[in-house]
């Protein structure tokens, strides 16, 4: 599974690009909101810094205006994924884009059939937001597994990419279920790295190791 982050926050990608295990980045709007500066500026910096896909996206909802958007966005940088919401004028959108090479990842993506349709279209990437189906008192990761499913069956070509994963456990059922993908804040993929034993061990290591020392120079 692909590990991608779910931010637009330059520092926080640049420390996650040097452990050489980032493979791309998600945004949208709100978290762009968060970030100062030029928000084209700072998607290139983002792309130059990962080196991989990242998505932006559209902040309009009629097809003309998505489309419009999307080409504009694509320019931006071979990396930029545009990103579209799961509605109507969306799918028709993605349809249009795809069709011209432009790479896509449709959001908001809450039921399985919304991610075929997505996928039909020509969409990458579909994005079903775990966390928040969880929030309603479901499991988000249902639809993850049906969405992979449903891919496998059909022998589709689009990735699915688990999104609002918001603890380490999301990360790992997702891998789990075959998710080709999962993006997930930086405070998630720092959770990742750590285990208390690991600490505890490699503690003990150096502390045998440096007894070891001791004993051969007394020695
Ligand atoms: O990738 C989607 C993500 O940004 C939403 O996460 O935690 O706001 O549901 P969350």
């Amino acid at each position: 599974m692909k590990f991608f982050l779910d931010t637009a926050n330059l520092q926080e990608i640049q420390e996650a690009a040097s452990l050489g295990v980032l493979d791309g980045v998600t945004t949208n709007p709100s978290l762009v909101a968060r970030e100062k500066g030029d928000y084209l500026e700072n998607l290139i910096r983002i792309c130059e810094t990962v080196k991989g896909p990242v998505s932006a996206e559209v902040v309009t909802t009629e097809y003309d205006s998505m489309v419009e958007e999307g080409r504009k966005l694509a320019k931006v940088h071979k990396h930029i994924v545009v990103k579209i919401p799961m509605i109507r004028e969306g799918v028709k959108a993605i349809k249009t884009l795809s069709s011209e090479g432009i790479k896509i990842n449709c959001t908001l993506i809450f039921s399985a059939v919304q991610g075929l349709i997505a996928a039909k279209a020509g969409a990458t990437y579909l994005s079903p937001f775990v966390g928040r189906i969880d929030d309603t008192g479901h499991d988000g990761m249902v639809l993850v597994r049906d969405m992979v499913q449903i891919i496998e069956l059909h022998d589709l070509e689009a990735q699915v990419l688990a999104a609002s994963l918001r603890h380490p456990m999301h990360v790992l059922e997702a891998a789990l279920a075959g998710a080709h993908v999962g993006t997930m804040p930086k405070s998630v993929f720092d959770q990742c790295f750590k285990h208390p034993l690991t600490d505890i061990g490699l503690a003990r290591f150096l502390e045998d190791y440096k007894k070891s020392q001791a004993q051969g120079a007394a020695g």
